[in-house]
């Protein structure tokens, strides 16, 4: 059956890789970004998408991305909370942030839980909600340790909400990608996994109702925290 799929930041990079993942198998997508000109052309590319401007930090505009998924689709069964950003900071040395720290929050951790909660009281059994955290949600960047916190957060909120959930048959997955390339890592000259295959892994999660999708070098991940928590620690924080 056609599942209808509600992806935010769904306009480029790992967003995109997953739309056009569910759009070839038959799914029908809905995306969600800031960007006019990016939205523009998700649209020029994929007609049959719906793809609505919204800033996911917005309450009126969370508001706004459900209300026109009900009126195009009248439900919706999977919502995949992708939209994140990513920032170094020196705490010790740099000026005063407080409105990018608190930006920084909210795309990456309040605005997921909040669009979630929003859309399970549209929708209180949908089949399944996906969280995109990140391998540094185990272990804390020491280049970014804001983004370390943000995506610690969302890894402990989609752990419980799986077992809040669980009787009613949602399935909550946590995806955990490991360096992508995407706009966001178009600096580092590092390997860098092809977004493709980091959707073709979450679509197989997905399907086999795994609590995490661990892509290409998150795989051993956590069974390595276990094994050699102070080596890999180091390891992953310096990357
Ligand atoms: N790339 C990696 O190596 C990597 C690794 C681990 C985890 N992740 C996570 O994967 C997710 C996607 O990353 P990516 O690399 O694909 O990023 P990306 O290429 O920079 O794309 C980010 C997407 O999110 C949208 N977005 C950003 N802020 C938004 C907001 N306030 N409201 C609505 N949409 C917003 C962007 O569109 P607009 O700018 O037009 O709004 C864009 O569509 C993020 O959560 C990131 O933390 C990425």
């Amino acid at each position: 059956m056609k599942q209808v799929v509600l992806i935010t930041g769904g306009t480029m990079g790992i967003g995109l890789a997953l739309a056009e993942a569910f759009l070839a198998k038959g799914d029908e997508v809905a995306v969600c970004g800031r960007s006019a000109a990016a939205l523009e052309s998700f649209t020029h590319l994929h007609p049959n998408a719906l793809a609505v401007q919204a800033d996911v930090t917005k309450p009126e505009d969370r508001a706004t991305v459900l209300e026109k998924v009900t009126e195009r689709f009248g439900r919706l069964d999977i919502l995949i909370n992708n939209a994140g950003t990513f920032v170094e900071r020196d705490l010790a040395g740099e000026p005063d942030s407080t409105h990018e720290l608190e930006q920084e929050v909210a795309v990456n951790l309040t605005a997921p839980i909040q669009l979630t909660a929003a859309a399970l009281k549209r929708w209180p059994a949908m089949a399944a909600i996906v969280f995109v955290t990140s391998g540094f949600a185990l272990v804390s960047p020491t280049r970014a340790p804001t983004y370390g916190a943000v995506k610690a957060g969302l890894h402990g909120f989609a752990e419980g909400l799986r077992r809040q959930l669980a009787p009613r048959g949602t399935h909550v997955l946590e995806l955990l990608p490991p360096t992508v390339d995407t706009a966001m890592n178009a600096a580092y000259a590092g390997r860098k996994m092809p977004p493709a295959e980091v959707a073709r892994v979450t679509l197989r999660a997905l399907a086999r109702r795994q609590p995490m999708a661990l892509p290409g070098a998150s795989r051993l991940l956590p069974m390595l925290l276990r094994i050699a928590p102070h080596t890999i620690k180091q390891m992953v924080a310096n990357m």
